[in-house]
């Protein structure tokens, strides 16, 4: 998931930087909303042809150092808000005029290794997890909800097989002390032993993070409040880096785009109200030269769709789909 960045040299790659570019084309102009701002990889890029805006989100603070250089280069041309991209809709002012929406998901490199975060396994101390603008934390997860909740959690967002066992152990051991970083990665490895080619805490920690950013619905509600704010031709172009992401993206774009039947009585009939037309079926990989460049982008897969309606309700399908994992995110009003 910290996909951008080569962990190595910690230098900063933006992901498929160039296939983005080529189909958005910045060259002629226009606005462009850069839902996961980060270090600025794709904003920095956009904001070289001066007719262009860039207004950049991103939910964590700390992204606002960056933020403020490009502020002052490019005055007239970029703004930043440290807000969630779920929220686009009531970002933006001008509506009709977005010609590209991007999503980068996931973190960055810079984020996986600051040891506040503590999005690692490979952290010490207190469970956190929160990128920004958070509620609650996942040391509140992990020691305050009940081994069925838990359960879920590790299931739907982690795919993880062994989660009754580790919701078990995890509730036996918090009751002599809270569990921090290393007491979970130690629960679990109690339970997997050993150790295969992916870390045995991976799964684990995927389903905290997912959990405690509510990243199911930050995605969800952040395709469907981009597809409202584009303008006409605009483009939707989404980066995922796992199979739960990509699953959400890959079905909006898709029930989208179809045609639909629109009468069992009239099967030729077509539903001519489609909201995207979707130019590639499968996802845009990285080039064998830019894994090799950066080591982290060979689990990203850009899908992107271009809007070519005003449709206004599409919402309802994409919401009733992912309805059960919805549910298990608003376990978290428990907290
Ligand atoms: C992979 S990084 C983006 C890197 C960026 N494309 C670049 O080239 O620098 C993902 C960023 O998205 C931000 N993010 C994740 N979920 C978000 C959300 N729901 N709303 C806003 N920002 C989010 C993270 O804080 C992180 O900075």
């Amino acid at each position: 998931m910290n996909a951008t960045i080569l962990p190595t040299s910690e230098k900063h790659y933006p992901v498929l930087l160039k296939e983005i570019l080529s189909i958005i084309s910045p060259q002629n102009g226009g606005t462009f909303i850069d839902c996961t701002f980060g270090q600025g990889g794709y904003s920095k890029e956009i904001l070289k042809f001066n007719n262009t805006k860039v207004i950049a989100i991103d939910r964590d603070p700390d992204c606002k150092g960056i933020a403020d250089k490009f502020k002052q280069q490019y005055a007239k041309q970029f703004v930043f808000l440290n807000k969630k991209f779920s929220e686009v809709d009531k970002i933006v002012n001008d509506k009709s005029k977005i010609k590209a929406v991007i999503l980068d998901l996931g973190y960055s490199y810079a984020q996986i290794k600051d040891p506040k975060k503590g999005l690692s396994f490979e952290n010490t101390g207190q469970l956190n997890m929160r990128l920004g603008l958070n509620n609650f934390s996942a040391d509140d997860v992990v020691n305050k909800l009940s081994q069925k909740d838990l359960e879920l959690i590790f299931k739907y967002f982690g795919e993880e097989k062994d989660s009754k066992i580790i919701s078990k152990r995890i509730v036996d051991q918090r009751i002599k002390s809270n569990l921090n970083t290393q007491k979970l990665v130690y629960i679990i490895n109690s339970v997997k032993k050993k150790s295969g080619r992916i870390h045995n805490a991976t799964k684990i920690f995927q389903a905290l993070r997912i959990f405690v950013n509510k990243e199911i619905s930050e995605l969800v509600y952040g395709l469907i409040n981009s597809a409202k704010i584009l303008d006409v031709n605009g483009i939707l172009l989404v980066v995922s880096f796992h199979s739960l992401e990509d699953k959400i993206v890959k079905y909006f774009f898709k029930s989208l785009s179809e045609d639909k039947k629109i009468s069992r009585y009239y099967p030729e009939e077509k539903n001519l109200n489609k909201l995207f037309n979707l130019k590639l079926k499968k996802p845009i990989y990285p080039t064998p030269k830019e894994i090799k460049i950066n080591k982290s982008s060979r689990s990203a897969k850009l899908r992107y769709a271009i809007k070519i309606n005003n449709k206004i309700n599409f919402e309802s399908d994409i919401l009733k789909k992912f309805s059960k994992l919805l549910e298990i995110e608003n376990l978290s009003k428990k907290l």
